[in-house]
């Protein structure tokens, strides 16, 4: 039984294969309709989600299985006092698979411990979101044609966005890729992402505060919300939440081929003015997880057509 709690929990020949999968899935999706009949995807959501959770669900759906689940902690057993690790004991004797999410970093890896099926990491605090890297992957595989001789842009929040923590994780372990982190100097990327990742492979990566700097040299930028629910105070989140908004200005002196992704939900970081340019590929991007989820969901389940 495989879980998938970390991005590196997948070698990159599986990523390899996902992303193989997830593009026949896009390109026939009807020989894909019937291949979970019979199997249950449970969505254990502790924290708010819209693109995670119903991609999830439309994911299983769209392979002919069926969902349960809950959307916020409230409604679950949790508000009595359950633990984790009972809630997801119980659940996996109604389901075949489930996805979690929950506040807490580490949470999801201590569901494992306990599950009869295979967990997946749908987002824990401010940790991993390796189901948000897959996508993220997919797409500049997609719009990109490759996966190495990359410039990649990761803009706003960086100290709590555990999206940008995963995707650097999971990008570094391709040839060439070079990192410039855009932020604040209060949301600089944790110590532990330089030290442990891009420092230990060498990977080439410069801390920079001006967008506008940086955008010409970028294949792909990647903007991030700045996340009010990870603060402590509301004062610093008001002072910080304007940082960086992306508009057609700033975009001026961006490639032609550049890549605008974003995990969404966006607040006001990426000006609505944007999403009309072809380089916007947000929009994509939310589209494409319902497809690697489909690719997911099948590799642990152990199912093919
Ligand atoms: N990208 C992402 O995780 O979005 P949700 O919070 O809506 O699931």
């Amino acid at each position: 039984m495989r879980h998938v709690i970390d991005p590196m929990d997948l070698s990159v020949a599986e990523v390899d294969e996902l992303l193989a999968l997830a593009d026949d899935i896009i390109k026939d999706k009807s020989r894909y309709a019937e291949v979970c009949h019979g199997k249950k995807l449970a969505t254990l959501f502790f924290e708010p989600s819209t693109r995670t959770r119903l991609s999830f669900e439309a994911a299983m759906m769209e392979l002919g299985g069926n969902v349960l689940g809950f959307s916020e902690a409230a409604s679950s057993s949790a508000a009595k006092g359950e633990s984790v690790g009972d809630t997801v004991r119980v659940v996996s004797c109604y389901a075949d698979i489930i996805a979690m999410r929950h506040p807490k970093e580490g949470a999801p890896m201590m569901a494992s411990m306990k599950s009869l099926v295979p967990i997946i990491n749908a987002g824990d605090g401010g940790h991993n979101h390796p189901t948000q890297t897959l996508t993220d992957i997919l797409t500049i595989h997609r719009e990109k044609g490759r996966l190495d001789n990359l410039t990649i842009g990761c803009c706003g929040d960086l100290m709590f966005g555990r999206t940008v923590h995963s995707l650097i994780k999971a990008m570094s372990r391709y040839e060439n890729v070079k990192f410039i982190l855009i932020s604040p100097e209060e949301l600089k990327i944790p110590s532990y992402i330089k030290t442990e990742v891009l420092k230990k492979q060498n990977i080439e990566y410069e801390e920079v505060t001006s967008l506008e700097e940086a955008i010409p040299k970028l294949d792909i930028l990647y903007m991030t919300r700045v996340q009010r629910e990870r603060f402590f105070n509301e004062a610093d989140y008001v002072r910080l939440k304007d940082s960086y908004i992306l508009d057609k200005a700033k975009l001026k002196g961006a490639s032609k081929d550049l890549a605008i992704l974003h995990p969404l939900p966006r607040v006001n970081e990426i000006s609505t003015e944007v999403d009309n340019d072809p380089r916007a590929k947000y929009f994509d991007q939310a589209l494409n997880g319902k497809y690697i989820r489909m690719a997911l969901i099948m590799k642990l389940l152990g199912l093919s057509i």
